[in-house]
């Protein structure tokens, strides 16, 4: 069916990958390969080479860093997006991307579809299969990964007939995705749930117990809800990110183990890491209870929870994410100072903020006698806040006939 056309496909240099390329091209039709560099490290292969040996027509390597930084993080950043409360969402926030990148690189050379290496069983396809219909309806998607249902011992056989490098080395038990924003680790024996995950998970942060003996303080500046300077240096966002994670992750911050409901209805056990983002949430969250009013908090958290399970769901270019996008941007003109966060074997604790235009009074808040607030006021408030209460008892009898307390 793919005979004779042109199709771009989202290309890691992996296993799975590389059987969709060939397969492709024994299909008949013209394969394009692109591989984003998402701040996921270096590859182990020249993927380019590697590429163009199985059968690409072309292979392009791009530098997606600084767009997936200012187009999808900064905008979840501000939006403190994180699915269940806890997951930063960076698979989730990487896949538009990439689609749209794929689409872009599908309109130069002339293709007719775009494929993804995704299983049918994950999220990753719905983000693939819906961004692409959002941005390029007239494109076609292939997931061949999910229709032809390989398994990996079949698709080792498969590339092993062909030629294709298949991994020499013990295979690692994990299935791994990561980016600048985060990493998650499936599989093996993670998935039963009662398995405590081994130190050979992780990458991005150190045992608790083995990082260092001494608390490191680290501050984060932000401008308008986005972090601008650590530790009182300025620096891009991208870079940021990159030291953040090296520093938190030092300290063991930023670890997750969560049971998570994907979108096609299966609990998954993930395994995440993510310190820079566990960090920079926790410092934004914190900067705002200091800058915005109690409103716009409490709505915030409800757009919050939303905009995390869109980002999450597929949803990332509609017509409701942008506009909530509208909603939070407004909210982040206040978003202005820098807290200070104390990292300590496994944990970050909040040490201190500051902003210019905090909301927070002292001469308000203060216990002191010299107090500027107006507690003759307060009775005044309270007779009032309280009528409706004090109405219901005087209609219904005291205690006994309180709500709650009705048979
Ligand atoms: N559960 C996470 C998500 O749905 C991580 C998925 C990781 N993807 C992968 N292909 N390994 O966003």
């Amino acid at each position: 069916m793919l005979q004779g056309e042109k199709v771009v496909l989202a290309y890691s240099g992996g296993l799975d990958t590389s059987v969709c390329l060939k397969w492709f091209e024994e299909q008949g039709a013209t394969p394009y390969a692109l591989y984003l560099d998402l701040g996921q490290g270096e590859p182990e292969v020249d993927v380019k080479v590697k590429a163009l040996e199985i059968g690409a027509a072309d292979a392009f390597v791009r530098d997606a860093r600084e767009e997936f930084v200012e187009e999808y993080v900064a905008p979840a950043i501000k939006a403190n997006a994180l699915y269940g409360g806890r997951y930063p969402l960076f698979t989730a926030l990487g896949r538009p991307l990439i689609a749209k990148k794929l689409v872009e690189a599908a309109r130069e050379v002339g293709a007719t579809s775009i494929a993804h290496g995704s299983t049918g069983k994950g999220n990753d396809q719905v983000r693939f299969d819906v961004t692409t219909a959002s941005i390029a309806p007239d494109l076609k998607v292939v997931a061949p990964v999910r229709d032809l249902n390989m398994s990996r011992p079949e698709e080792m056989e498969y590339a092993r007939e062909r030629g294709i490098p298949v991994p020499a080395t013990k295979e690692s038990p994990y299935s791994v995705d990561a980016n600048l924003w985060g990493r998650s680790i499936e599989a093996g024996p993670l998935e039963d749930p009662d398995h405590e995950p081994t130190p050979d998970v992780y990458e991005m942060t150190a045992e608790p117990e083995d990082a260092p003996d001494r608390p490191r303080y680290v501050e984060i500046g932000f401008t308008e809800g986005l972090p601008t300077s650590l530790d009182g240096r300025d620096l891009p966002l991208v870079d940021l990110i990159v030291e953040l994670n090296s520093i938190v992750g030092e300290h063991g911050v930023g670890r997750i183990d969560m049971v998570e409901d994907r979108l096609v209805g299966i609990k998954s056990r993930e395994i995440y890491e993510a310190p820079a983002a566990t960090a920079i949430i926790q410092a934004h969250k914190e900067l705002e209870s200091l800058t915005l009013t109690k409103d716009v908090l409490r709505f915030k958290a409800g757009v919050e929870q939303r905009y995390a399970e869109l980002t999450y769901d597929g949803l990332w270019f509609t017509p409701l994410k942008v506009a909530l996008d509208a909603f939070v941007e407004e909210t982040q003109r206040a978003v202005t100072g820098t807290v200070r966060l104390k990292l300590y074997k496994g944990s970050a604790t909040v040490a201190g903020r500051t902003a210019s235009k905090a909301l927070y009074s002292k001469e308000l808040a203060t216990y002191d006698p010299n107090s500027t607030f107006d507690e003759a006021a307060a009775a005044g408030f309270i007779a009032l806040w309280g009528l409706p209460a004090r109405q219901w008892a005087g209609v219904h009898g005291g205690t006994e006939a309180a709500p709650g307390t009705l048979r």
